[in-house]
């Protein structure tokens, strides 16, 4: 089903919710998420990287989109084709986590759209590039849900 992106989240064009890569319930938890998310990146000597991430949207029904505002091995990382994984805790203590491929946007349409969104939280901060989180495995906890 086609559908358009919002601010509150997918609406498709007869205006029905609809479910694409990210399971509506784990798009809800997201959104009553609390604290900053973590991004875990890997070298290519598989040594691990975690940050914390404020600046982090769903971009889409299959990727989120991170601000690079002061990324540096996770920058690094992405270059070298690490995958990624995002961590995140629900209000009511769910943790949930995203894994998949990693693109990096230093300009066009991707970019623009975090450059808009990175802006309205702080017009100070750097938005380099765009970290594009592509959701292709999906965990509540262990429970593999995607
Ligand atoms: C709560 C919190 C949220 C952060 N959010 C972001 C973010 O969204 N984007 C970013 O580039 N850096 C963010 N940072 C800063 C990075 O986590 C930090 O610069 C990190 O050390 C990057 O270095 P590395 O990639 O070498 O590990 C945040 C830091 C904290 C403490």
């Amino acid at each position: 089903m086609r559908s358009s992106y919002h601010q509150t989240g997918y609406v498709a064009e007869g205006g029905d919710q609809t479910v694409g890569g990210l399971p509506e319930a784990v798009r809800e938890a997201w959104e009553e998420r609390k604290g900053p998310a973590v991004f875990g990146t890997v070298n290519v000597e598989g040594v691990p990287n975690v940050v914390c991430v404020n600046c982090v949207w769903v971009l889409n029904e299959e990727q989120f989109v991170i601000a690079d505002n002061t990324f540096h091995k996770t920058q690094a990382n992405i270059l070298a084709g690490s995958p990624g994984s995002l961590l995140f805790l629900s209000e009511r203590g769910g943790s949930y986590q995203v894994k998949g491929s990693v693109g990096y946007h230093t300009s066009g349409e991707v970019y623009e759209t975090m450059k808009r969104w990175n802006d309205a939280m702080d017009p100070e901060r750097p938005g380099g590039g765009a970290a594009v989180l592509n959701v292709e495995e999906v965990f509540r906890g262990a429970e593999r849900l995607v």
